[in-house]
């Protein structure tokens, strides 16, 4: 028998009051995994990664970290644990400097040694010239880089990463997908990668999950995903 995966989720079911926003989403990421999680705008994606990190309580279903159920745990202990998360919006305070931001994201992370982190984390995503700078005034491609190393302090077991390219541009996104990728086999993340540049996430994930209106739709590796033509209709259109 297969062992169990590193991080599941089983059965997923999230309502918004008589609205069944995710129906029945089960997926089953190995430590170190990059996973896509793809599906048309509305799809429920944003949800998902809500009740998974504990914003949102579940109507029904499971998940399991390391083997031990987290569905009913606070945000904290989640963290605690070792799941952290971006936000589809860009969540830094403007005028707080980059660094400082860092270390007390990394000291809520409850990190060993929070300067050393915050510090390796900027000098890992090329944020180390702009430490003392305000973050409102980095360039918006250096935002995006801040909101992941963010989500990274307190070296974090599962990312859960919500269009942390939305807004940048194709070079940018690349740069970004390359630091991700290089910082999640280094340090063996286990990544849930949610993006619409369909480029990006065939290019950096290992299995690509799609979903469509809260259903799973296909799950593969990107060329399975890519060729399905489930997904083609509904997600990719003629531009597959
Ligand atoms: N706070 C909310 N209250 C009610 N409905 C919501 C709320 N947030 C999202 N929805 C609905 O749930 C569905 C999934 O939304 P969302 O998770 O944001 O999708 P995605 O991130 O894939 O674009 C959509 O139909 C959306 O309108
Ligand atoms: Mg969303």
């Amino acid at each position: 028998m297969k062992q169990k995966a590193y991080f599941t989720v089983e059965d997923l079911v999230v309502d918004y009051g008589g609205v069944r926003a995710i129906d029945g989403i089960r997926l089953a990421l190995d430590k170190g995994e990059i996973r896509g999680l793809i599906g048309p705008n509305g799809a429920g994606k944003s949800t998902f990664i809500d009740a998974v990190t504990g914003r949102r309580l579940p109507t029904a279903g499971r998940v399991t970290l390391g083997g031990e159920d987290i569905t009913r745990l606070s945000i904290i202990a989640r963290r605690d644990r070792g799941l952290s998360r971006s936000f589809q919006r860009t969540s830094i305070f403007a005028d707080m400097p980059v660094l400082e931001q860092v270390f007390l994201a990394s000291h809520q992370a409850r990190a060993e040694h929070p300067e050393e982190d915050a510090l390796a984390i900027l000098k890992e995503l090329d944020l180390e010239a702009y430490a003392d700078w305000r973050a409102g005034d980095l360039g918006y491609g250096q935002q995006r880089r801040l909101d992941l190393a963010l989500a990274l302090v307190g070296s974090p077991s599962v990312l859960l990463l919500d269009e942390p390219m939305a807004g940048l541009t194709v070079t940018e996104s690349r740069d970004l997908a390359e630091h991700l990728k290089r910082l999640a086999r280094e340090r063996r993340v286990t990544v849930l990668l949610v993006e619409h540049d369909m480029e990006i996430v065939f290019g950096i994930s290992d299995r690509v999950t799609v979903i469509e209106l809260g259903k799973p739709l296909a799950e593969g590796t990107p060329d399975e995903v890519r060729a399905n033509p489930k997904v083609r209709e509904a997600y990719l259109g003629s531009a597959a």
